[in-house]
Formats: C-alpha cells, structure tokens, sequence
C-alpha cells in the first residue's frame, strides 16, 4: 500500500470507504449489506452515536491497562473479532490472515463455520505466529439438521485445539438481503468454497456431498445436547431479547453474545447496545456478555463496557482491513481500535477496564 493511501486511512469509516472503491460492488454489497430496509444496520451504529459520555478528571491515568481476562485467559483488549464469513473474498490469504492479525494483537478470533479456509488450516497458522502466549481461537456453530455431521464439527473444534464454541441461534433460515437479490450475488464466485466442508466431502461421492444447511428446527432441546457432548465452554450468539438471556442462563451456557446478525436477519430490531443493559441485569454479571453491532469507535468500545459488556466484537470493520491490505489491514484497524479505546480511557479518567462503569454514561437523570 503506497504510503498516501495508507496516512489517509486513520479510521474505520476510512477503511470502508477505501474497500467500497476496490472491491466488485456485489461483493461490497453482501459484506456491507443487510435485511430488509437496514434499518438495524443503520441503527446498531446511530445508537452508539446517540449515546453521550460524562468522563471523570484528574483521577491519574498515566498507567493504562486495556487488558480484560476472558474465560480464564489475558488478552489485551476487550475487542474481539465477530465471524464472519468467506475472507477470501475480501483478500486471497483470507482467514489465515485475519487470524494471524489476531494472534499478534492477543485478541480472540471467532472463526466462522462458513470459512474459506479450513478450520484446521486457520488453527495451525494461529499456532506457528511466534508469541509468548497461547494464541485464543473460538469457533463459530452452526448446529446442523444431522446431528452426525455436527458432531464431527465438534471433534475436529476440539482436536484443533479451540478455546470455545459459539453457537449462531438467530439464524433458524438467511434475512432477506435485497442488495444479494438485486446483484443476483447467490454463490461463491469461480474458486472460492467452503472449506470446512471439503473434509467431510472427501470421502462421499458427487450426489451425496453436503453444505452448510440453517436449521429451522432447533430448539433449546439441542444446546442441552451439544453441551452434553462436549466440554467446551459454549457461548450462544444472537441473544437479543432480555427472556432468552433467562433461558439461556437456565441452561448453564458460558456466556452470551449480545448480537442481531450486524442487522443481517431480521429487521428493524433495535440496536444491540439498546438492549445491552436490560440483558445484563438479568444477567447479572455471573457469566461473560459480549456485545457486537455497529462498534466503530474506541468510544463505542467504552460505552459498550459502561453498560456492562465484558468485550464487544467487531465484524464488518476487519474484513475492511482485510481488504485493504490483508494482514496487516487487519492489525491496522485493530490497532486504530485499541489506541482509540486507550485515548477513550484516559479523557474518562479509567486507567483500567474494571474501572469504566456505567456513571460514565450521561443521563439526564443522573443527579
Ligand atoms: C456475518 N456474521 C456472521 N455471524 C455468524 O455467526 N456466522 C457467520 O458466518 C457470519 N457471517 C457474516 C458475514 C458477514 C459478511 C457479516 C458482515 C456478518 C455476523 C457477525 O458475526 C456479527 O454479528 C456482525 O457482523 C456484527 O456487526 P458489525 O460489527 O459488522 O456491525
Ligand atoms: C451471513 C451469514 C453467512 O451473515 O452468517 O452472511
């Protein structure tokens, strides 16, 4: 990337607009897209922005620590990556380089099942970066309608040796993309597949081979069954609804991703950090919520936080880096995150994570 272009990208917004310009539209238009009239697409960011802050002075924040600790483990920043599908069309590396942005920044990637890479292959590579930590991979579910092949996911996750599961429940069939339907943008392009599934394809012949298929049928009946078959800790992703933070309480999952999709399902849903503190008072902070939706700004990040998130993730803005320049797009913008966040922590007056709460958020009632 020539140095002009690079000095001009100094926010996620800026990363955007440089991928719209370089990719096919149709391509923009499925990873930018959403259901409907994107109302929600729309809305999980005006929500943030409609949000004001109320920072503390003078509270010595010289020493900053962005840190948090997830299911047990460090990493630096409360900012994880979203799944998101098919990396190879937004650059050729694909997942392999997204995940080795990640492992150099000590956050958590959330592989997508739908993957153009294949799930071992992204782990292996996440293994050979050279750090002194444990790289941290979860891996992204789909529960499929034959419960075989699901757990043959589940024991290839583990063999590779992921962290935790993240199962995908807002997703019973595909939103309506009406940007996809106009492009008649419906199949991978020439080269490109889903790579997970080659595995399992090997061994059938041509009439027998499988896909990812959404499944309309599941129930709370198969969370209680996936966690019965394995031992990882099980996140459900697509809670946006305060009752189904209960239910999912009730059936010990480990945590909750706070999330409509990026706006991708249903639409107009309200905005995820909207619905953010109702779910975390049922909640309670006895297990981790992670919030993704519309997070572009470090003061997102802290906002997400002041209302009790543990971390949010981010989807959209890392396949802009991933387009722009690969792997070290990817650093880019998780590193133009972090610095904002950092920023955001100081004129707040937080020096650590624990420290951001909610009075940080300004509130016409707050006395
Ligand atoms: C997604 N998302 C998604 N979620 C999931 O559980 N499995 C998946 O395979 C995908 N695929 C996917 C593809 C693309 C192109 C996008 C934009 C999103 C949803 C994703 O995990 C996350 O919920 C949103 O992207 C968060 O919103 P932002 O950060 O994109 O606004
Ligand atoms: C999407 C699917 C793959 O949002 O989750 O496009």
């Amino acid at each position: 990337m020539d140095k002009s272009l690079k000095r001009s990208l100094v926010n996620l917004k800026d990363f955007e607009d440089e991928a719209r310009r370089t990719l096919p539209k149709e391509v923009y238009d499925y990873l930018a897209g959403g259901a409907g009239d994107e109302i929600t697409v729309a809305e999980n960011i005006q929500a943030y922005n409609r949000l004001k802050l109320c920072p503390r002075v003078l509270k010595g924040v010289g020493d900053r620590d962005t840190s948090i600790k997830v299911l047990d483990k460090q990493i630096s920043t409360p900012i994880l990556i979203a799944p998101t599908a098919f990396h190879c069309l937004a650059h050729q590396e694909g997942e392999l380089a997204t995940v080795k942005a990640a492992v150099k920044a000590n956050t958590i990637m959330i592989v997508s099942m739908a993957s153009t890479v294949s799930l071992e292959e992204i782990a292996l590579t996440a293994k050979e970066v050279t750090v002194t930590y444990k790289p941290n991979l979860w891996f992204q579910l789909y529960i499929q309608p034959d419960a075989e092949l699901t757990e043959s996911f589940v024991r290839r996750v583990e063999n590779a040796g992921y962290n935790a599961l993240v199962v995908t429940v807002d997703s019973p069939v595909f939103g309506m993309r009406e940007r996809d339907i106009r492009n008649g943008f419906h199949t991978l392009p020439e080269g490109l597949s889903l790579k997970n599934f080659d595995h399992v394809n090997s061994k059938k012949s041509s009439g027998e081979k499988t896909t990812l298929i959404l499944s309309a049928k599941l129930t709370w009946e198969d969370i209680d069954w996936l966690k019965s078959i394995t031992r990882l800790p099980i996140f459900i992703k697509g809670i946006v609804c305060p009752d189904d933070a209960l239910i999912a309480m009730n059936h010990q999952v480990d945590g909750i991703i706070v999330s409509n999709h990026g706006g991708r399902q249903l639409d107009t849903l309200p905005a995820t950090i909207d619905m953010l503190p109702q779910i975390i008072s049922v909640v309670n902070h006895k297990i981790p919520v992670i919030v993704d939706g519309g997070v572009r700004r470090g003061t997102d990040v802290l906002k997400a936080i002041a209302l009790g998130a543990d971390a949010v993730a981010i989807g959209r803005p890392v396949l802009w880096g991933l387009t722009c320049d690969g792997e070290v797009g990817v650093t880019n913008v998780l590193n133009k995150l972090k610095h904002e966040f950092d920023l955001t922590m100081a004129l707040c007056g937080c020096s650590s994570v624990k420290e951001i709460k909610k009075h940080l958020i300004y509130s016409h009632t707050t006395p």
